[in-house]
């Protein structure tokens, strides 16, 4: 099926998606929304890279939401599956039943997981926050039954996010999203995050450097915890917080070593980068030098999903089963494994499959709809105020500065990257506006993750209109 291009009052719009309650945006609407003081659209409907609002706006979903639909909205085999699901078994409890569908699935997302997984076992959640809190919480667990009960501090990184919860929240860098519960959670060391554009030490070296300097920044971490350390927790390609900075070459590979070298379990947050968004199964594997970074625990959510339901997945290597199967992992849910969610996310699995939507988000290969995107992002530095755009597979960030000589951001009380998304959706593109990328509080980004079922055309359109957006943004602030 052919899909149109962007046209605000799109007739192709179904009836049934036109919603009786459009226009009822006001504060006061029943549903605790994120902000009161912002008017939402009401989405009633999506299909391919589009989503309608019940006005029969259509927008292009350039940021996959908040990188999370990677394989496009409105596709009926996913609901097939979770409604088969549904009618035969909707629910059990985890501590009273296995099921069948979370045991084939389990087997598969191992077997894509690779080779480091193999006689690993999945722990299913219902999203990116619990799987942390998982991961962080088996760290601990896995120290304590091998002797190592001193291990309970998990490191991470500053200019990192891992989630909403207190525990996600406590490793977490962005001081935007943490700043006013910090007097409720328990903080370990942040050790410095390379973000070459805004480098701390000399990248003239193609950034040889400056990853071993980063890496050091941990080794010392590390010494100053007195062998307390359970775990390392990081982003292999920086998330929503930096937006999708790729580590400086050899940087990861000597941060596991560290790791490896102490007793100190490896854990990547692949929440955002994992299930093929950069190019790869998960982004860790395009970093293979020097016997590669092999993570003990690895954590997957939003496109394991692709958002047909809420599902979270932390996926522990060999070691890490066999170090907790001498007891029971003290740990759970309600909702872990539900059924209906395992249904969505095996069925979504075996689509990227089929349709080989990981090669296509491979920018490494020009021929791929990956590469078309970074091609035509890199037109936007033609703009005054592009500053930087970066990224790996479909998963970019666009940075956006005062001032491109000096790299001076925008005063934050601008909220630019706000002004410049309100114009995008104006003219129909959804992308993901994040503050605080220079020092958690000023330097402005727009993420950029679209589902890797974009076609060329929607590209150079969506990029054509992001790229109106960023120069009205321009005129407002000057
Ligand atoms: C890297 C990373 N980890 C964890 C989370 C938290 O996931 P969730 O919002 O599903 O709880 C996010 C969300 O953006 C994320 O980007």
């Amino acid at each position: 099926m052919t899909r149109p291009l962007h046209a605000p009052d799109n007739p192709t719009v179904p009836d049934q998606v036109l919603d009786p309650t459009a226009g009822q945006n006001s504060a006061r609407s029943p549903v605790f929304r994120r902000s009161f003081k912002k008017s939402l659209p009401s989405a009633v409907g999506g299909e391919g890279v589009y989503v309608w609002d019940s006005e029969g706006k259509r927008y292009l979903d350039f940021s996959g939401s908040a990188a999370v639909n990677f394989i496009g909205h409105g596709l009926p085999e996913i609901s097939i599956a979770m409604a088969e699901q549904a009618k035969q078994l909707e629910f059990v409890h985890s501590s009273q039943f296995t099921t069948p569908i979370a045991e084939k699935y389990a087997r598969e997302l191992i077997e894509f997981a690779g080779e480091n997984f193999r006689g690993g076992a999945v722990y299913f959640t219902c999203g990116g926050s619990e799987s942390v809190e998982t991961a962080l919480k088996l760290a601990r667990q896995y120290q304590v039954e091998i002797g190592q009960s001193k291990r309970h501090q998990v490191l991470s990184r500053t200019q990192s996010y891992h989630g909403s919860t207190l525990g996600a929240l406590a490793a977490s860098g962005n001081k935007r999203r943490r700043e006013i519960y910090l007097p409720m959670v328990r903080e370990f060391a942040h050790v410095g995050i390379p973000y070459c554009y805004r480098c701390h030490y000399d990248c003239t070296d193609g950034c040889r450097n400056c990853g071993q300097e980063y890496a050091a920044e941990l080794e010392r971490a590390i010494a100053t915890t007195n062998s307390e350390t359970a775990g390392f927790i990081f982003e292999p390609v920086s998330g929503a917080t930096l937006g999708a900075v790729v580590p400086p070459p050899g940087y990861l590979e000597t941060i596991a070593e560290v790791c490896r070298g102490h007793g100190i379990l490896l854990i990547a947050d692949e929440v955002m980068t994992g299930m093929g968004r950069t190019g790869r199964n998960f982004a860790v594997d395009h970093f293979s030098n020097q016997g590669g970074v092999a993570p003990d625990i690895l954590i997957a959510a939003k496109g394991l999903s692709s958002g047909y339901a809420p599902l979270g997945a932390v996926i522990a290597t060999k070691k890490v089963v066999d170090g907790i199967a001498s007891g029971a992992f003290v740990h759970g849910f309600t909702y872990n494994a539900h059924p209906v969610s395992l249904a969505a996310g095996r069925a979504v699995l075996h689509y990227l499959q089929r349709q080989k939507l990981v090669q296509a988000a491979d920018s490494g290969n020009t021929q791929t709809i990956a590469a078309r995107l970074q091609q035509a992002l890199s037109t936007l530095l033609d703009l005054k105020i592009v500053g930087d755009v970066r990224g790996i597979g479909l998963l970019r960030g666009v940075e956006l500065v005062s001032d491109k000589q000096s790299k001076q951001p925008f005063d934050p009380q601008l909220n630019f990257a706000s002004r410049v998304t309100a114009a995008a959706l104006k003219r129909g593109v959804l992308v993901y506006p994040v503050q605080g990328c220079v020092d958690g509080v000023a330097g402005d980004h727009v993420l950029i993750a679209p589902p890797a079922v974009i076609a060329a055309e929607e590209i150079d359109w969506a990029v054509e209109q992001l790229a109106e957006a960023i120069q009205e943004a321009t005129r407002e602030t000057q």
